[in-house]
């Protein structure tokens, strides 16, 4: 078919300088104290709570972030789950999801027994589309005194879940904007941003928390992990204390003061954290060198453009994405299947929320442009080492 013929000879272009016989999508990279720090927890005993590279981790996310505190997890589903309860969400209450999405946002909510609402994505920051927005509370909801009401569901929507897809920023500020006006409650999934910032500030830190993943497949990972990021110390200790299990702090006495959740990294985590985010400027100046060679091929290619971001933007390019012009969204799964057959391994965005089937009974906007842009997006290999190739 031509449009992989096309396809195939840009990539190829693109890869022949690389000597390696499959690409996959994200692999972890091991270049600094890793093995040391590692080594290090095993020979101390230190591998559980005990030991202290969970506060040097901390320490060090708080000093890129900017953020006050960070409460180190066991992965970024739990900081979604115990993000949205610190924030006071509960049962029955909404809250608003980007359609466009990981199902962690989602579940998050469900396992606190809220309600998700599913809100359009625009094409231009893959993230929540703030006119949509704007529309849908000026003509669905009232403010309250018990805070704000959807007419339609006659539920309370207590907060938002902005999502950076892809280590992209989506309209933080504007949306910021919007919650302070409605008095939503902000929770921002930068799961998928560490080290992007927008205007000159670190994603995760404009909202009232915002939630980190250190997953395997992450810019920086910890095997699995996360960190929940806020400058609100009562959230910090509130989140804190969920995570410990609602264990009271007491020198000698095993008590436990509420519910709570075994969510907390493990020491041996940490350690592979604190190596992995040493070499963190270095990893997001590779994947700019990985950027701007993908640009160099892609350019002024007529089946697809390359996802660059919105204004102010400095995106981490966790995950480079081109996005197929419209006349050739239905050769995407062809194109995939194509990549794949030949080693380079590349990946569609998942399902929109509104697709799923347990989500389907769930409240959303009517007019979602979200299914067509989905249809559009490809991954592209966007490993770490790739910049070996390049320099
Ligand atoms: C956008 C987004 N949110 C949340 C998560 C959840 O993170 P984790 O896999 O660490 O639970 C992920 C990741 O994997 C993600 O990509």
């Amino acid at each position: 078919m031509k449009i992989t013929i096309g396809i195939k000879k840009d990539l190829k272009k693109f890869f022949s300088k690389i000597k390696k016989k499959k690409l996959y999508l994200h692999e972890p990279f091991f270049f600094g104290n890793e093995k040391k720090y590692l080594n290090k927890c095993i020979n101390r005993n230190a591998v559980a709570s005990n030991g202290n590279f969970h506060i040097k981790f901390e320490n060090a996310i708080k000093k890129f972030t900017g953020a006050k505190y960070c409460v180190l997890l066991c992965n970024g589903t739990s900081a979604l789950h115990i993000g949205l309860q610190v924030l006071g969400v509960g049962k029955n209450d909404e809250v608003l999801i980007p359609n466009v999405n990981y199902i962690a946002s989602a579940t998050a909510a469900l396992y606190l027994n809220a309600v998700p609402n599913f809100v359009s994505i625009d094409e231009k920051s893959l993230g929540i589309n703030v006119v949509k927005l704007k529309k849908f509370l000026e003509k669905n909801t009232i403010i309250k005194k018990k805070g704000l009401y959807n007419k339609k569901t006659k539920k309370f929507i207590k907060a938002i879940i902005p999502l950076h897809l892809f280590g992209y920023p989506c309209q933080i500020d504007e949306i910021i904007k919007l919650a302070k006006i409605y008095k939503l409650k902000v929770l921002e999934d930068a799961a998928e941003g560490f080290g992007t910032l927008f205007k000159k500030r670190h994603v995760g830190t404009f909202g009232n928390a915002g939630v980190l993943s250190f997953n395997g497949n992450k810019i920086i990972t910890t095997a699995g992990g996360g960190a929940l990021i806020t400058n609100d110390k009562k959230l910090a200790l509130e989140a804190k204390r969920l995570a410990n299990v609602s264990k009271i702090n007491h020198p000698w006495k095993m008590s436990f003061s509420a519910k709570g959740y075994n969510y907390r990294m493990p020491n041996l985590n940490a350690a592979l954290g604190l190596a992995q985010i040493e070499n963190i400027k270095k990893v997001l100046k590779y994947k700019k060198v990985i950027y701007r060679n993908y640009k160099k091929i892609f350019f002024n290619n007529k089946y697809f453009s390359l996802y660059k971001g919105i204004k102010n933007s400095n995106p981490n390019h966790w995950l480079i994405t081109i996005l197929l012009n419209k006349k050739y969204i239905k050769y995407r799964d062809y194109i995939i299947k194509f990549l794949i057959s030949i080693n380079i391994n590349v990946r569609p965005v998942w399902d929109p929320m509104t697709k799923i089937s347990y989500l389907k009974k769930y409240p959303s906007m009517k007019s979602d442009n979200s299914i067509v842009v989905t249809q559009k997006i490809i991954n592209l290999p966007s490993s770490v080492y790739l910049y070996k190739f390049f320099k």
